[in-house]
């Protein structure tokens, strides 16, 4: 069995950018991150080992901690509250979800209905949401978009991690329900060229194991994708993996979601190797016994 690897696969530009960040804060100051700074539990076990607490709540935080706020960003309110409380914000909100969030609030402000396409309870919609003010509105799929009554002006924006092919379909049906219809392309490039690599190498191989958090939607999205194509499995670290999976497989194929950072990526590359050449000494071992 060979395995292939996703020429594009782990860790995007702003979840590279947020950890960089975080780890230059603790040199400094005591810190703590507004949420689980990845949705990678394995990476956020080192950043705690490193002294970077989760807190849920800003009221969690104390003043001479610095407040580390994720890559999928916050709603303006926080800012407000922080500065109000004297807690220094490590803003390392993606700048492609800053984009969106300016977006949303420029929307907002020249009088068009704002439609924010993606899943309601992730805290980067909700976070955009409140850029856009009280009166945006979330929406997952085409079916949502249908429910909706005729507004003269309608922007819509998408989750950053959003499938192209989705959005797509609601902004067609978005057009039916407005004169003046502003469409903001702001699904990121990184969760695309992701996802096409791994529907490229979906393709050509027998089974497709893909790392990352199970909570983490960008990587349950690739492995959905894949799904679509072949046999798939979504693990969360090397040891989860099963040598029953690749029994039958010539090619077997691994991708990583853009939470997944390299040494987990690696460790899962070499335990598919070493099942590969363990199923290959025992197939000898097999054709040596029958002889
Ligand atoms: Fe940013 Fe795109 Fe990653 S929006 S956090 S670079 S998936």
């Amino acid at each position: 069995m060979k395995v292939k690897r996703a020429a594009k696969a782990g860790f995007c530009f702003g979840v590279k950018r947020a950890l960089d960040m975080a780890e230059r804060t603790v040199e400094t100051s005591s810190a703590v991150s507004l949420g689980p700074l990845i949705h990678n539990q394995q990476v956020v076990k080192r950043l705690e080992e490193r002294g970077i607490q989760v807190v849920n709540a800003l009221e969690e935080a104390k003043s001479e901690q610095a407040l580390i706020i994720r890559s999928h960003g916050v709603a303006p309110n926080v800012y407000h509250e922080a500065e109000s409380k004297g807690i220094q914000v490590v803003d390392a909100t993606c700048p492609f979800v800053q984009k969106a969030q300016r977006l949303a609030a420029e929307s907002a402000q020249m009088g068009q209905q704002v439609i924010v396409m993606g899943d309601k309870l992730h805290p980067e919609v909700q976070g955009i949401l409140g850029w856009a003010g009280e009166h945006a509105i979330p929406i997952q799929t085409v079916e949502e978009a249908k429910e909706l009554p005729f507004y003269p002006h309608l922007a819509v924006l998408a989750q950053t991690t959003q499938l192209t092919e989705n959005y797509e379909r609601i902004v067609e049906e978005l057009k039916l329900h407005t004169d003046e219809l502003t469409v903001h392309n702001t699904i990121c490039n990184a969760t695309a060229e992701r996802q096409m690599v791994a529907r490229e190498l979906a393709e050509m191989v027998d089974v497709m194991v893909v790392v990352g958090g199970r909570n983490s939607a960008n990587t349950r999205k690739l492995a959905s994708i894949c799904a679509e194509r072949t046999k798939t499995y979504l693990i969360e670290t090397a040891e989860e993996l099963e040598s029953v999976w690749f029994q039958e497989a010539k090619e077997a194929g691994l991708t990583a979601g853009a939470s997944t950072p390299d040494w987990i990526i690696e460790e899962v590359y070499k335990k598919m190797t070493e099942i590969n050449d363990n199923e290959m000494d025992m197939a000898s071992w097999a054709e040596n016994f029958q002889e």
